[in-house]
């Protein structure tokens, strides 16, 4: 007696199962989640795989996103706490780790998430060599250069998601203050993702009209209209939305997402993000800032040279230091 399926179907060829779109989240915390719906709503893969040590949560979010298949296009959502799971990865996304709390700087995360990389890289690198690697866990830039080192991977393909929420909050708030969209508002932050990052005032502007070139002071101290509030909103906001709801998500999952079509689409959009800056801007360590990246199917294949000024310069050199001071002394 033939099943129902045998009676239905007639099979020709098999399938051949390699993906080539597939995407590994490892991390399905509040932000590890945010970044698998808006990469399936996107229809940015066509396999997600999540890795978690916490294997009910596991189960349980693989199962929530395999029922919402009817509205998305990813034919295949997997999950499993071992990394054969994420074998043949274009992309991982890593946001494990331990989350900011209440009043914590990002920097202070630092050696805690530094023992969970130790533990998570060597197998995922084991199972997807050729694949990059985008790091979304705080302190993000320190942990990128972390994951670099713990990869073996060219630094191209380590990348962090660094500023470019930053720098979308930043457009934000631009556009609230005018009253026009965040895509027309264009400006950029560079440097830490987090306390001492770096507003680049000059390029910030709408249509190509440059706004400082309309008020010389903007962005400083003795400007009237106080746009320097702005950047200082955008280096509390984290803290604030924290007191608020306990942690961040739905704005770094949709930056994150933004990203990944960037790197799977080979679209070479610029993005803000984390990248090795040594011998840029003075700096003479390996450290990872995030600056203009050019970011396609190779990860960063390019870097955009900024014209910093003096000001901008030393404020980015300042961000290196602060890093630095904290890298050196880390054990892995
Ligand atoms: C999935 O594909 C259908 C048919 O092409 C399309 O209408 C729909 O918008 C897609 N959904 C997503 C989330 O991309």
């Amino acid at each position: 007696m033939s099943t129902v399926k045998e009676q239905l179907i007639e099979n020709l060829v098999e399938d051949d199962e390699i993906s080539q779109r597939k995407i590994t989240i490892v991390g399905t915390g509040a932000v590890g989640m945010a970044c698998a719906i808006c990469i399936l709503l996107k229809d940015l893969t066509d396999e997600l795989t999540l890795v978690d040590i916490a294997t009910d949560r596991l189960k349980g979010e693989m199962m929530d996103l395999q029922h919402g298949s009817l509205f998305f296009n990813t034919s295949k959502i997997t999950s499993g706490k071992d990394y054969s799971v994420s074998e043949n990865s274009k992309l991982v996304i890593v946001a494990a780790g331990a989350r900011q709390q209440e009043g914590e700087s990002r920097l202070s995360l630092v050696q805690r998430n530094v023992n969970i990389m130790k533990s998570i890289i060597p197998s995922l690198v084991h199972h997807s060599p050729d694949c990059k690697i985008l790091i979304v866990s705080n302190p993000v830039d320190i942990l990128t250069y972390v994951v670099w080192k713990l990869s073996g991977l060219p630094p191209t393909r380590v990348i962090g998601s660094g500023c470019n929420l930053d720098s979308a909050r930043f457009r934000y708030l631009i556009g609230e203050k005018l009253g026009v969209h965040p895509t027309s508002c264009h400006g950029w932050i560079i440097g830490e993702h987090g306390d001492s990052s770096v507003p680049l005032w000059s390029g910030v502007n709408v249509a190509g009209v440059a706004l400082k070139t309309l008020d010389p002071e903007l962005g400083t101290d003795s400007d009237k209209d106080q746009w320097k509030n702005i950047h200082k909103q955008v280096v509390e906001s984290a803290y604030e939305i924290i007191k608020l709801k306990g942690y961040t998500s739905w704005a770094i999952g949709l930056s994150v997402a933004d990203l990944v079509g960037s790197i799977l689409k080979n679209l070479r959009r610029v993005h803000p993000v984390s990248t090795m800056v040594k011998g840029l801007y003075g700096i003479k360590e390996e450290i990872f800032l995030s600056i203009p990246c050019i970011l396609g199917q190779n990860g960063v294949s390019d870097i955009v040279k900024l014209n910093l000024n003096s000001v901008e310069e030393a404020l980015f050199k300042k961000s290196a230091n602060t890093l630095w001071n904290i890298q050196k002394d880390l054990v892995f």
